[in-house]
This record gives C-alpha cells, sequence and structure tokens, in this order.
C-alpha cells in the first residue's frame, strides 16, 4: 500500500489563515503591527531563498518584516551592533539571524546576543532552557511544525516509539525534547540517532514516527522503515537531480503508513511557526 502523503504546504495554509485573522485581532486591539526584522549577512543563495520566503509569509499575514542586508566580510562588532540596535528598537518585536553565517563570525555569541524576548527562532540558551523545562516562550520553529502536523493529521504521538535522526541544535535535539515532555502532543518514547550510532537501520526500523534531520540527500532507504511507520523529512538537499529530502521518498512511500514530501511538507510548518512566535513576541513586549 502507498503511504499517505502529509501535505505541509496544505497546512500551513490552513494555519497561516488562522493566524492572519489573530494578527488582525491584535492589531485592532492593541494598535501595534508586529514586525519581524531578519539579518542576512553574506549571499548564499540558499539563505537568500530562505528569508524571502519568511517574508513573503509575514507580507501575507499582516506582520510587517525588515531585511538588514550585511555584506560577507561583516565583523562580529558590526554585526553585534546591528543585533543590538534591533534589541532596542521598540517598532521591531522578532529578531531572525540566518543561518548559516559567513565564516570567522561566531554564530554562538551572535545568537546569544539577541534579547530573549525577540528570539523568534528560540535560539538563546535562555529560550532553549525553557524548552528544556517545558515551559516554552517561543517555540523551536521546525521541532513543532512537525508536532503541529503530527497532531493535526491525528498521528499518535502519545506512547510512540519516535526516533530522531540528526542531533542538531536547530532540529534534532529539540524535537527529541519537545516529543518527550510530558502533555498533549507529547509523551513519546525518544530516541536520538546520530552519524555515529551503530546499527542505524535496525533502530530506525523500530520506530513509530521516523523524523529525519541528517543533512544527507536519500539517506533514509525503505528497508529502515517499518512497514506503516510515519515518516518526516526535514532535508533540504541540493543535488544534480534538484532538490532532494533525507528519505528515498519514491520507495519509502511504498513501505510507510504516511510521509512528508520534500518541498510541500515541513518547510512551509517551519516558517508559519515563526509567523507564529512573531506574533507573540508582540504580545509580550506589549504586556512587559
Ligand atoms: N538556517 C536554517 N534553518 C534556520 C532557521 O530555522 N533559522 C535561522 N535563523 N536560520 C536557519
Amino acid at each position: 500500500m502507498t503511504a499517505t502523503i502529509l501535505d505541509g504546504k496544505a497546512l500551513a495554509k490552513e494555519m497561516r489563515a488562522e493566524l492572519a485573522e489573530q494578527t488582525a485581532e491584535f492589531i485592532q486591539d492593541s494598535g501595534v503591527v508586529p514586525c519581524l526584522a531578519a539579518v542576512l549577512v553574506g549571499d548564499d543563495p540558499a539563505s537568500e531563498i530562505y528569508v524571502r520566503n519568511k517574508q513573503k509569509a509575514c507580507d501575507r499575514t499582516g506582520i510587517e518584516s525588515k531585511l538588514h542586508r550585511l555584506p560577507s566580510d561583516t565583523s562580529m562588532d558590526e554585526l553585534l551592533t546591528v543585533v543590538n540596535r534591533l534589541n532596542r528598537d521598540d517598532q521591531v518585536h522578532g529578531i531572525l539571524v540566518q543561518l548559516p553565517l559567513p565564516e570567522g563570525l561566531d554564530e554562538t555569541r551572535i545568537l546569544k546576543a539577541v534579547s530573549p524576548m525577540k528570539d523568534v527562532d528560540a535560539f538563546h540558551p535562555e529560550n532553549v532552557g525553557l524548552i528544556v523545562q517545558n515551559r516554552p516562550r517561543f517555540l523551536p520553529c521546525t521541532p513543532a511544525g512537525i508536532q503541529q502536523l503530527l497532531l493535526r493529521k491525528n498521528i499518535e504521538i502519545a506512547g510512540a516509539h519516535v526516533m530522531v535522526v540528526g542531533r542538531s541544535d536547530i532540529v534534532g535535539k529539540p524535537m527529541g525534547i519537545i516529543l518527550m515532555q510530558r502533555g498533549p502532543g507529547g509523551d513519546a518514547t525518544v530516541t536520538v540517532c546520530h552519524s555515529r550510532t551503530k546499527n542505524l537501520p535496525e533502530i530506525c526500523r523500530e520506530a513509530d514516527i521516523l523524523v529525519v534531520a541528517i543533512g544527507r540527500a536519500k539517506f533514509v532507504t525503505a528497508d529502515m522503515v517499518k512497514p506503516g511507520a510515519t515518516v518526516v523529512d526535514v532535508g533540504m538537499n541540493r543535488t544534480e537531480e534538484g532538490l532532494c529530502g533525507d528519505v528515498d521518498f519514491e520507495a519509502v512511500k511504498e513501505v510507510a503508513g504516511a510521509i512528508t514530501p520534500v518541498p510541500g511538507g515541513v518547510g512551509p510548518l517551519t516558517i508559519t511557526m515563526l509567523l507564529q512566535n512573531t506574533l507573540t513576541a508582540a504580545r509580550l513586549q506589549l504586556t512587559s
């Protein structure tokens, strides 16, 4: 049997319509227009596309967006000055520094410089700590988008064995944490695998839900998937054949029960959670 295709693009459209309503209501009640400032350093073509998509999504939701472009030879001091200016700017509610930064810039230091109240990526150590303690201020965008997809497609998370393949700070680690938390959208049994894991195919075959974020094209093959499992592909690999996920989609869809496509799966949901966080940031700054 062929898997159900989990259409992230269609779901994101529904969620953005809900968010546009909430944003309009917020603007009417407060007189404040939520605003996201994106900082793009250098000219990485993939980052250009991501940032453009994020801005477009803001515009369609009624959220203002500002782009700060800096050359690839920007120094740490110059970048910190921009971030600090945005931290102090009352018109800016959310700040996003697009990653990866050009070589020579210290990502950890820059992400720590973003005000935790404007940190809509949830990358600041204070916000990571709050996520770990199950009292999030902002949701980690990609993991929260995946959690929404599972919830809204009625895929049972509680008690499920979730396998996360990849241990990045942006996806793998926070994904494992939010699905293992006590409460709705959580209560899963989580295993995190990575490049040093022994017997990876055998372990993956145990998964009821397999989330793949390892950054290698077609890494997960059909023999690594339990029949009927849900497969979520976070990969975005540019290959000679074009854009390709971390999962061998054509083969795995014949084994899985449900699967996300690339593109049109996780990506649009990540951006939706960023919009949600920007609205949350505007709300927080109104009351603080
Ligand atoms: N680069 C790849 N993914 C992300 C993300 O979620 N946020 C930011 N700021 N940069 C990224």
